[in-house]
């Protein structure tokens, strides 16, 4: 009873002191800019278009508010493991769009639910808030890609500094061994509103996972945001310091911007259903709100940000994409570009679990009392509700004895910088991610996880459409493991997991997964074909590219290549997918777009 007053307690707290109002709902209407989806990469966008004078932006966004139609789970960091963004494709949760992928052929047939954010904020809403950057020579090489040098690291390394504020950690409340290092020259005193800093929790688990890594020789290092990933450390999470809450685009960006007054117009619970053309000049969407169609014109552009699986659907539906898909739905083909879709990244995840002698989170979720002291501690800014879950993570190429040659060959696609595996301390359960529920087994015992996540991928997966009409999912295509290589470095890796617990120098109970009985490499593989798991970092469907790429879908500058005043600005634009956590990158990528286009580019 108490729990639940709280829990609407902390509910109502949330709600945003503003109400954006939609107006002249069913008549059509004139913006500069219209920017399609109010997620991760949209509402930045829209914030800084909004900052220049006299100019007018609408967002359209087919949510609402994650804090009320989420609730609590969707704001306290503690419960985003819990907020519904498991693979079993009934853990539906009612602000995301529950997209199901089609049946993974190299991990049997099984299909996952993929979480994605149907509310402002998108993703940001959704997500486990880790806040870290990819390897100096992910961007360079974006660069070369591109054919321009004004993406490599050094020059947008101020369009990350500039999105974001950091505020160095509180130790306070967290245990004295669990104390954070960073590199405040990878911060900006000036950069916002994005709010980066650690939790006021660190978990014990955790500080044993720093000793098992160092064990197998990924050893501490300093910070994850200067452009390097090699070695350990405690992980920089995106949340307000003060309130200790969620920080999401919504919460960052469209705040500051309402708080400014800025002309951004926001259109919720609306859903763009295609986009309009005057010949090959895109001038405006047309949208549907509860129920009923208008079009929202766009002046001087139209910006899709509907993510990496709505971008090339939107664009899809609307006439740009690969012409026989286009055709098999009898969709006109405005410009045919067939790599709308394709090069989809993502980073499969999977882990090795134990019960361990020490108190983890696993404890929040069968012992009300101890959840109640949860919340009462998180009612003034402490405890574990605090923290998502991750605390240490670790990077490593992994040590060149792991692997065959052929499969160092061709690892050799990715800069000498970029790791080919992301270590995770879970404090809890994490083989297959399947809902919440996975926690609840045993009788009581702790568990805890290393889990490891593949970020030097080959496998590609692509994007299609099931019908010409934007409201019907968009057909996805993981195609995790298909690579050999894939399939050699993630056994390569459930090892590495193992030596890394023998080395944590902590009391452990037996192996809950994949269990002791798991041993030779095809029972690896059979185990990691039953639990590989999404990290949910889909990118790369739109794919930024040189005019002679015939598989590039955007220009260096995120232009449509072939359509006039159509942009695509979000995940999907970015050609690689850089190792680890995307949000920082697609950040960086509204920002410098914002900014070429407000320097008339
Ligand atoms: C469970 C989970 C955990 C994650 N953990 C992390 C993490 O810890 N750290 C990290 O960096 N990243 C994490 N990610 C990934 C990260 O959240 C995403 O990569 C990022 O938010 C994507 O941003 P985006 O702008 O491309 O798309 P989104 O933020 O998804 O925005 C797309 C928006 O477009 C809207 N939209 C789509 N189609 C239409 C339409 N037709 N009409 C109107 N609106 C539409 C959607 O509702 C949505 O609001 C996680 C993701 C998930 C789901
Ligand atoms: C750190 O946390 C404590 C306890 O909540 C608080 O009193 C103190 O003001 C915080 N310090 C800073 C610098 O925010
Ligand atoms: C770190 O401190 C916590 C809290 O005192 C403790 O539970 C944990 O065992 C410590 N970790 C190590 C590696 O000693
Ligand atoms: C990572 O760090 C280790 C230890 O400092 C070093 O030996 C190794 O060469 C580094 N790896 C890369 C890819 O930089
Ligand atoms: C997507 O990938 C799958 C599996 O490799 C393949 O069968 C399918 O034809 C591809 N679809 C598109 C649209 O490229």
């Amino acid at each position: 009873m108490g729990r639940f007053t709280l829990f609407l307690s902390l509910a109502s707290l949330a709600v945003p002191s503003f109400a954006l109002t939609n107006r002249q709902l069913g008549n059509d209407v004139t913006y500069d800019y219209v920017v399609v989806g109010g997620g991760t990469a949209g509402l930045a966008i829209a914030a800084r278009l909004a900052e220049s004078p006299d100019v007018t932006i609408a967002v359209v966004e087919a949510g609402g508010h994650y804090e009320t139609e989420g609730g609590p789970l969707s704001i306290i960091p503690g419960f985003a493991g819990t907020a519904n963004t498991g693979t079993d494709p009934s853990d539906v949760s009612p602000i995301d769009w529950n997209f199901v992928a089609e049946p993974l052929a190299e991990a049997n047939n099984r299909e996952l639910r993929y979480a994605r954010g149907k509310t402002l904020g998108g993703s940001s809403a959704r997500h486990y808030m880790v806040y870290q950057r990819g390897t100096k020579g992910t961007y360079d090489q974006w660069a070369d890609i591109t054919g321009d040098s004004s993406w490599e690291w050094d020059s947008v390394l101020p369009y990350f500094k500039k999105s974001c504020e950091l505020t160095p950690v509180n130790m306070t409340g967290r245990f004295d061994n669990t104390s954070v290092t960073y590199n405040p020259a990878a911060f900006d005193p000036a950069g916002a509103p994005l709010q980066v800093t650690w939790p006021n929790f660190g978990s014990p688990f955790s500080t044993y996972v720093e000793t098992g890594l160092e064990s197998i020789g990924v050893l501490s290092s300093t910070d994850f945001n200067s452009g390097n990933l090699n070695g350990s450390a405690w992980a920089s999470i995106t949340i307000n310091p003060q309130s200790q809450k969620r920080d999401s685009s919504e919460t960052s960006f469209l705040n500051s911007a309402v708080r400014n007054s800025s002309p951004l117009q926001v259109y919720e619970h609306t859903m763009a259903t295609r986009l309009l053309f005057d010949g090959t000049t895109a001038t405006g969407v047309l949208v549907e709100s509860a129920g009923v169609p208008f079009t929202i014109n766009a002046r001087k552009e139209v910006i899709v940000s509907a993510g990496a699986f709505q971008s090339p659907q939107l664009l899809m539906v609307s006439g740009i994409g690969p012409r026989d898909i286009l055709e098999s739905h009898n969709i006109p083909v405005l410009q045919d570009l067939p790599g709308v879709g394709q090069n989809l990244w993502d980073h499969p995840m999977f882990g090795v679990v134990h019960v361990v002698n020490l108190v983890t989170t696993t404890r929040l979720l069968f012992d009300p009392p101890s959840l109640a002291e949860a919340f009462m501690e998180y009612s003034v800014q402490q405890g574990p509700l605090t923290s998502p879950g991750f605390g240490v993570l670790g990077w490593e190429r992994l040590p060149s004895d792991k692997l065959t040659d052929s499969a160092k060959e061709d690892l050799e696609a990715f800069p000498a910088d970029w790791p080919e595996v992301e270590y995770l301390s879970v404090d809890g359960i994490l083989d297959g991610w399947h809902s919440a529920a996975d926690q609840l087994v045993g009788h009581g015992e702790q568990y805890a996880s290393i889990a490891a996540a593949l970020v030097a991928p080959l496998s590609r997966g692509n994007i299609s459409i099931s019908s010409a009409n934007a409201h019907d999912a968009p057909i996805i295509n993981l195609n995790y493991l298909e690579h050999p290589t894939d399939q050699e470095v993630a056994i390569a890796a459930v090892k590495r997991l193992r030596a890394a617990w023998k080395g944590a120098a902590i009391s452990i109970g037996p192996e809950y997964s994949p269990g002791e009985e798991v041993q030779t490499d095809e029972e690896i593989l059979e185990f990691l074909r039953e639990s590989i798991s999404p990290v949910f970092h889909a990118a790369g469907t739109c794919a930024m590219g040189k005019a002679s790429d015939p598989n590039a879908v955007v220009d260096s500058n995120a232009k449509v290549f072939g359509i006039n005043r159509l942009r695509v600005v979000d995940a999907s634009i970015m050609p690689t997918l850089p190792a680890g956590h995307p949000q920082s990158s697609i950040y960086m990528v509204a920002e410098k777009i914002a900014a070429e286009i407000l320097n008339g580019n």
